[in-house]
């Protein structure tokens, strides 16, 4: 089932989220509604606050970078389930790159990031897993891992771009700026979003 995407402006993408443990309600079919939610979105990641749920849970499928890329070997196609996240540490020199959301559609902004995460998580069946990370890879992890902390990617950039972009936050915030998959607008509660 694909599910409305979270609007720029609602507070449960201020949410730090919650961990959650094998028994939550619905969990599989939660996974595989976000994962269909994406995809249809055209999203490389997505956030549980993004459906409307303040619990740490992330899912990312990399392939489309492949895509991007098709003289190298296709290491990125990997399609993962991230509970309870936890990144130990970033370390390296800080890269930029283009960023976009599916909750701040059309608005991309260059963000500065380390290079090389280390994290644990745990996969849909709960083991504990922990492993590095770098590059794209490590960049779609930590942009999803914000959303499960309550933060943006566009609370990264600088104040002078962020004054720019203000505008286009709030008619995304009133459902002013429409993409092509579902979307619940904050300042829409009543009518249909
Ligand atoms: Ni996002």
């Amino acid at each position: 089932m694909i599910l409305p995407v979270i609007a720029f402006g609602h507070p449960v993408l201020r949410k730090v989220g919650v961990s959650i443990a094998a028994d939550y309600p619905k969990l599989t079919s939660l996974i595989t509604d976000m994962f269909e939610t994406m995809y249809h979105a055209h999203g490389v990641g997505l956030a549980a606050p993004q459906v409307g749920l303040a619990i740490r849970l992330f899912i990312i499928d990399a392939s489309p970078f492949d895509e991007d890329e098709e003289d190298k070997p296709k290491q990125l196609s990997f399609k993962k389930v991230f509970i309870n996240a936890e990144i130990l540490e970033e370390s390296g020199e800080e890269w930029s790159f283009s960023e976009g959301c599916l909750s701040i559609p059309e608005v991309r902004e260059e963000v500065a990031r380390k290079p090389v995460i280390k994290i644990r998580y745990q996969d849909e069946k709960f083991n504990t897993i922990e492993e590095t990370y770098d590059g794209i890879i490590a960049r779609i992890i930590q942009h999803e891992y914000d959303h499960i902390e309550g933060k943006l990617f566009v609370d990264k950039i600088s104040p002078i771009k962020k004054r720019l972009i203000l505008k286009k936050l709030d008619a995304i915030t009133k459902g002013l700026i429409r993409p092509e998959y579902k979307m619940k607008y904050p300042a829409l509660k009543k009518k249909k979003g």
